[in-house]
């Protein structure tokens, strides 16, 4: 397939899981892509048009990203925000300093590099925006409380861009993964039987999610075909929130 030929993609977050996933597969598909992420030497290999080394919390991070699109890609038509964290504790000792950081990472870098990127997607005439939330952007658990709000927030985000950049040819649209193996989870389903165990069998299917299932369902989002979906939150957790 070459469903993205000539179509130019920024990927945040692309060193390692689902980020990475998601370029790879773009770029097989024929995708002009631009990639960042904070450990800039995985990106090397990932044959990408230019990868970045860069926090996206950064004050400058939007600007240096849009700069590095217009060099390297001369426009953009897909956004991907990807990069995010996951840090968790009690709502009760959960201090400023945590709160800030997961919510600037997963949240309020979203908002700053798509408000950065409107003026291009608006001119690309099939712009697209794909988020990353989570399960947890309509559900939660003890001790996430600030991973649950930030994913919560990426909806609602989200949401607005859709009815905002509708008019202009854009889709805004966010995915929800379940539990997938990546650099969050890695090590914690290696080094504890019973957490993988429990996702693994709510999931209807079985299986734990790997990186390539969310990046095929971005790839759907980004393609021609889903030029009438915006506004959604796509559930890829292999049925997981299907049963209490
Ligand atoms: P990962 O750790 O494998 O990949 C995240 C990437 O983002 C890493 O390469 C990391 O270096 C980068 N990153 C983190 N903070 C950054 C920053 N400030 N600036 C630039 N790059 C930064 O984790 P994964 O799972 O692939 O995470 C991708 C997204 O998927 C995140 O938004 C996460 O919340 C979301 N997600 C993951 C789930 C899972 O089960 N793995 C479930 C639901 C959502």
């Amino acid at each position: 397939m070459n469903r993205f030929a000539g179509v130019r993609c920024l990927v945040t977050g692309a060193a390692d899981g689902i980020g990475r996933a998601t370029a790879m597969r773009l770029i097989e598909e024929g995708g002009a892509v631009l990639v960042c992420d904070r450990n800039g030497s995985p990106l090397e290999e990932l044959g990408a048009r230019a990868a970045l080394t860069l926090d996206v919390t950064a004050p400058d991070a939007p600007a240096r990203l849009m700069a590095a699109v217009e060099t390297h890609l001369g426009g953009l038509d897909v956004l991907v925000n990807n990069a995010g964290i996951s840090a968790g504790a009690p709502i009760e000792s959960l201090s400023d300093e945590l709160w800030h950081r997961v919510l600037g990472v997963n949240l309020e870098s979203v908002f700053r590099i798509s408000r950065a990127a409107i003026g291009l997607l608006k001119a690309s005439g099939r712009g697209r925006i794909i988020n990353i939330g989570s399960v947890m952007s309509t559900h939660a658990a003890p001790g996430m409380g600030a991973y649950t709000v930030s994913k919560h927030g990426v909806a609602g985000l989200t949401r607005t861009l859709a009815l905002e950049l509708g008019p202009f040819g854009v889709t805004a649209n966010y995915i929800q993964p379940g539990a997938i193996v990546t650099g969050i989870t890695r090590g914690v389903f290696a080094a504890d039987a019973g957490f993988r165990e429990f996702w693994t069998n709510k999931a209807a299917v079985k299986r734990l999610g790997q990186p390539e299932d969310i990046a095929a369902a971005i790839a759907f989002l980004a393609s021609d075909e889903a030029s009438f979906i915006t506004g959604h939150g796509l559930l890829v957790d292999g049925g997981a929130l299907q049963s209490p």
